[in-house]
């Protein structure tokens, strides 16, 4: 698939689920590994669009850049390029949880503790994969254990095509690594093993493997 009215849709980096003005709760993604697949994606012509959350990176050229805060304002922006895009590819590390309110002004410290209630954020990906019509979707999946198992459950559980696992228990390699080290399964049951290495040959890897070569 080389024509360059392929649209490729990719998701990078954390979000932030504010609890106050100045205080949020995220993660530790740096965005590498969804910017080098949207930069592997550009370099093969695709049209690209990169749903980002906050993070420390120049945009790739080629590429058009949205950028967004929340799960909220990912799933939204998400929502309005999904239809119109023939590969989603779901790099984010999307908050799993968000405070369920946001005080308008900053917390003072007042208490020896503080209880904060979180409530779920919905699963994007979850959302567009069982309303996906010609999209091919691929997720990801970082997990300290039982790697293998739980990559094939989300898979099925998140009707995917491919899941693309990484042990983020392994040092350097992962979250704000620049190397990765990644296990790519597919929906008919097949797995490959690739790393590590660079995130750019990881994501050259993953484009390869899901729609063959350049
Ligand atoms: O279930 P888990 O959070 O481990 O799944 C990871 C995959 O699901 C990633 O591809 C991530 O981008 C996506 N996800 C999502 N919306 C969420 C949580 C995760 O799209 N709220």
């Amino acid at each position: 698939m080389k024509a360059s009215n392929f649209s490729c849709l990719v998701t990078a980096g954390p979000t932030r689920e504010y609890l106050d003005p100045v205080r949020f709760f995220s993660n530790a993604s740096s965005g590498k590994m969804g910017y080098a697949l949207a930069s592997a994606a550009a370099a093969r012509r695709w049209s690209v669009n990169l749903v980002s959350g906050p993070v420390c990176l120049a945009p790739p050229s080629g590429v058009s850049l949205h950028r967004v805060v929340t799960a909220a304002d990912m799933e939204s922006t998400c929502r309005q390029l999904f239809p119109s895009c023939d590969l989603l590819i779901m790099c984010a590390a999307v908050a799993d949880y968000r405070p369920v309110s946001t005080e308008r002004r900053k917390i003072k410290k007042k208490q020896e503790s503080l209880e904060v209630h979180l409530e779920a954020t919905r699963d994007i990906l979850k959302a567009l994969a069982s309303e996906k019509r010609h999209q091919l979707c691929v997720g990801f999946a970082a997990e300290t254990d039982h790697v293998d198992a739980h990559a094939r459950k989300k898979l099925r559980d998140k009707n995917l095509d491919w899941i693309v696992a990484n042990d983020v228990s392994r040092a350097g390699v992962g979250m704000e690594a620049d190397d990765n080290c990644v296990r790519l399964f597919s929906r008919t049951g097949e797995s490959t093993s690739f790393g590590p290495a660079p995130k750019s040959d990881v994501a050259e890897f993953i484009l390869r493997s899901i729609l063959g070569p350049k």
